[in-house]
């Protein structure tokens, strides 16, 4: 999963900038991003996931999630572009997803990110041994309340491993249940999914595609953490 996560996080923040532009279609990013993950071995896992077609999610402005590849989805000046791609390695998966901007962002597109960012960063810093699962998910639901900000409910984060999606499940806001203790070894998926404005989401007629209802913004971001005696591990970013 370490190299899964180095290799991934290399495409995602090294490469994948160079082709976020004008004019560039969603299926060509997702192309570009397969293809780089088989130069260095990396399978993309979402391809045949639930008969999911492609390697990655790309999501545009209001798309939240699971945003469909498409050479019809051409990207234009101000678009918030949020690419989520699992990749494994040997089996092993990492899970990640990051935001570019094309050309000048709006002042909200950039403040939404910066706190979808901030409460990533937050929740991370609670994957310590001890800790239960909800201090994750009360970490993100602070932040972003505290901005002004929606925290989407019909998602969550979760364990991931030798499948992507595994136990538990770790919600991005505060719930009854306290989760389960986390102990060394236990890798996580935490992804904060924020709106602009109202936190409900539809599903698009494609089964997949999930938007904003009022067509506000959506964010999101997601790292892979590795529970350490030292405290967490973020698998998914280069650490340089
Ligand atoms: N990153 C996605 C998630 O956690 C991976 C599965 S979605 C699919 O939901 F696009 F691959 F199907
Ligand atoms: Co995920």
């Amino acid at each position: 999963m370490r190299t899964a996560g180095k290799l991934l996080s290399h495409i995602i923040v090294r490469e994948v900038p160079q082709i976020i532009k004008e004019g560039v279609s969603s299926l060509a990013i997702d192309n570009f991003i397969e293809a780089k993950m088989r130069e260095v071995s990396l399978k993309p896992e979402c391809k045949g996931y639930k008969g999911y077609q492609y390697a990655t999610c790309v999501s545009i402005n209001d798309v939240l999630v699971h945003g469909v590849p498409s050479n019809k989805v051409i990207l234009k000046d101000g678009d918030l572009v949020k690419i989520d791609v699992v990749a494994s390695y040997k089996s092993y998966c990492v899970d990640m997803a990051r935001y570019f901007f094309v050309g000048k962002p709006s002042k909200t597109a950039e403040k939404l990110m910066q706190v979808a960012e901030n409460a990533l960063n937050k929740a991370i810093d609670q994957a310590r041994v001890g800790n239960r699962v909800r201090d994750i998910s009360t970490a993100v639901e602070k932040e972003v309340e505290t901005e002004g900000f929606g925290v989407v409910r019909d998602f969550a984060g979760h364990g991931v491993g030798k499948y992507i999606h595994e136990a538990p499940e770790i919600p991005n806001f505060r719930t009854e249940n306290k989760g389960p203790i986390l102990q060394i070894g236990m890798t996580l998926a935490i992804e904060p999914m924020i709106t602009e404005k109202d936190a409900a989401v539809y599903i698009d007629s494609d089964g997949w595609t999930a938007r904003t209802k009022d067509g506000g913004l959506a964010g999101h971001i997601e790292d892979t953490v590795l529970v350490t005696e030292e405290g967490p591990e973020v698998l998914t970013r280069l650490g340089d």
